[in-house]
């Protein structure tokens, strides 16, 4: 395949899993000869399965004692693999790989991925400084969880350089030895020793492994390696995969629907993150996960998989909502909408998408599986496009931080909830002061009023079109000025030059709407407006959520000026994404109690 072809898209997973290939229909195998030719068209693959049974030939030429019957050999090991993959199946695992100098760190990590919920550790033996095979005796007798014991021929952190093919051998062969649970072996040597240790194995499962820089553009691609992998009869496969783009995760979903034999696959990087998250969906057995504070690009922390994710919950059925978004890290969306999903029994999962280019995104991931997004920086804008169909207010916004895909037809119907949020939440802070003042109205709390707007983004677009439908006047400050105008003209307002903004006092009874970035972490010493000159204000709005109490904030509460604060406006506007993730669930108490204690 011309890995120029653009990638099809996820496929639908379904009750009925695509059937697995009959291993009697393929033609009869002509007699083994390196030079023989073989195709074979099965629904899978596609074409791999012609460069399977080339491999095979390959292997049972290197093996004598296999080449009888190649064709029976062949399906011998399918079907051993798939009833492996079944038992594997019923329970996720959760590992977390240890890499460290001496067996004393070991131990102890070990001890704390116990205590963060693993099921098994990774004991990278090629990580420890050079040591006596006694030594990895000890820890491998020592082990309080079960284990994979690996031993990468090129990892960075090799020391071994001119003995280690010995070295690997000696201590895969003490770890079956010593029965332990699972032996990884790289797939350079597996050729050499895998039958040795199959023979002599009691009930350890032998993982085979490939780690690939480049990482796999197409489902081919990872499919072939895949192949070359089971061909050696291994119990388990595994790739770690580097990827370029989130994107490139799309056929690692691929390979865990379709695999025949039980899989490992990782995608490195942050953009791989989905790999370990969706996993489970798919068919993943395990998962990996990072122990402690220690951040590794494309793991979640073992805590998050336990107390966030519940990976353990994701099955087939699972929706897949998540953030789209560059940076996505800071985002909290997975803390509120993943206990929100459990609190109403909806069999959904939210996770981070860190997402390079959304319409390529949307493109990939468009199976109806995929079914809502919260929509963050820098994607708003850009996000209005990538929609079959935008709700009117969004539209005049011109900025969409939801989008659901609709279930009746697949369409992606984009909406902004950022701008009902900040607007009810300042509608109802202005209305209760009214009321402790003793002034009812039925008009909006906000009419007639000027609307002092900082900012011109995504959500000072949406500040300022609320603002406006509710009979603001709205004044705009912004960085970059032309934006600035540009929003003016679309709401009928004023553009200032943003160094005016402090002095700006033409009347009292003025709201201040923060809508920049402007205070937000690491930069929380920047306010927009001194504190002296808050005092002109009736009510003070901050986006910002992170801190939860901006400078801002914290010096118009002591001037004495009402404040409302980003987190309130988070809230609202999760609140109304949930409601159109799941079709109608706002379980507002439990949503309110799970921000504050957690922001
Ligand atoms: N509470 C919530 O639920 C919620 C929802 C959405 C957004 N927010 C917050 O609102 C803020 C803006 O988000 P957004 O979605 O509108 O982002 P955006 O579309 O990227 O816009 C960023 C805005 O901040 C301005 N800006 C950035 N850095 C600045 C700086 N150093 N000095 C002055 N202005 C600066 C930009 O000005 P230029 O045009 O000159 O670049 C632009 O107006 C963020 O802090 C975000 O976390 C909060």
């Amino acid at each position: 395949m011309s890995p120029s072809r653009p990638l099809p898209s996820l496929p639908e997973t379904t009750h009925t899993t695509t059937p697995l290939p009959t291993l009697a229909s393929p033609p009869p195998l002509p007699p083994p000869t390196a030079t023989t030719n073989i195709t074979i068209i099965y629904n899978h693959f596609g074409c791999d399965i012609q460069i399977l049974i080339v491999l095979q030939w390959a292997k049972n030429i290197k093996n004598p004692k296999r080449n009888s019957n190649p064709s029976s050999h062949f399906s011998y090991h399918i079907s051993s693999h798939i009833s492996g993959k079944m038992g594997f199946r019923n329970k996720l695992l959760v590992c977390t790989t240890i890499v460290s100098e001496t067996r004393d760190e070991m131990v102890k990590s070990m001890e704390k991925a116990k205590e963060e919920g693993a099921d098994l550790v990774e004991l990278c033996i090629d990580s420890m400084s050079p040591f006596h095979l006694s030594e990895v005796e000890h820890l491998l007798k020592q082990r309080t969880l079960p284990a994979i014991v690996s031993f990468r021929l090129n990892s960075q952190k090799n020391s071994y350089k001119g003995d280690s093919k010995n070295k690997c051998l000696q201590v895969l062969r003490l770890a079956i030895e010593l029965d332990v649970e699972f032996v990884e072996i790289d797939f350079e040597l597996a050729f050499d020793v895998i039958d040795e240790l199959m023979q002599k194995r009691e009930n350890s499962k032998i993982i085979v492994s490939s780690h690939v820089k480049s990482g796999f553009r197409c489902k081919e691609k990872l499919g072939n390696l895949l192949v070359c992998l089971q061909s050696t009869g291994a119990d388990i496969i595994k790739v770690v995969t580097e990827v370029a783009y989130i994107t490139d995760v799309a056929p690692v979903f691929h390979v865990l629907t379709h695999s025949h034999v039980p899989v490992i696959v990782r995608a490195v990087g942050d953009r791989g993150l989905i790999s370990q998250l969706l996993g489970p969906k798919y068919g993943a057995f395990m998962v990996y996960g990072s122990l402690g504070d220690k951040s590794i690009p494309g793991l979640p922390p073992l805590l998050s998989i336990k107390n966030v994710y519940k990976l353990d919950n994701v099955d087939i059925d699972t929706k897949v909502f998540g953030v789209v978004s560059n940076p996505v890290g800071h985002s909290k969306g997975p803390l509120l909408h993943n206990p929100a999903f459990r609190y109403c029994n909806y069999n959904g999962i939210y996770v981070p998408l860190l997402v390079d280019n959304i319409k390529e995104f949307l493109r990939v991931f468009s199976c109806t599986d995929f079914a809502g997004f919260s929509i963050g920086l820098p994607h708003k804008e850009s996000a209005v496009a990538c929609c079959d169909e935008v709700d009117s207010l969004a539209k005049s916004i011109g900025a969409v931080n939801t989008i659901v895909r609709r279930p009746t037809d697949g369409k992606l119907i984009g909406y902004n909830t950022d701008c009902d949020a900040c607007i009810t939440a300042i509608e109802d802070a202005l209305r209760e002061r009214q009321v402790s003042n003793g002034d009812v109205a039925n008009v909006s709390p906000i009419a007639g009023r000027l609307f002092v707007l900082v900012g011109a983004g995504g959500a000072g677009r949406a500040l300022a079109f609320g603002a406006k439908s509710k009979g603001a006047r709205v004044v705009i400050f912004n960085r970059n000025f032309e934006r600035a105008e540009s929003l003016a003209r679309a709401v009928s307002g004023e553009a200032l030059p943003i160094e005016q903004l402090d002095a700006y006092c033409p009347e009292n009874g003025m709201i201040l709407a923060n809508c920049s970035a402007i205070g937000m972490e690491p930069d929380v010493h920047l306010t927009p407006v001194s504190k002296e000159n808050l005092r002109s204000y009736d009510l003070v709005f901050d986006a910002v959520y992170t801190p939860r109490n901006t400078r801002l904030l914290q010096e118009a509460v002591e001037v004495g000026v009402t404040v409302v604060s980003g987190v309130e406006m988070f809230i609202r506007q999760a609140l109304g994404q949930f409601r159109l993730f799941t079709n109608g669930l706002a379980p507002e108490d439990f949503m309110r109690k799970v921000v504050l204690e957690q922001f």
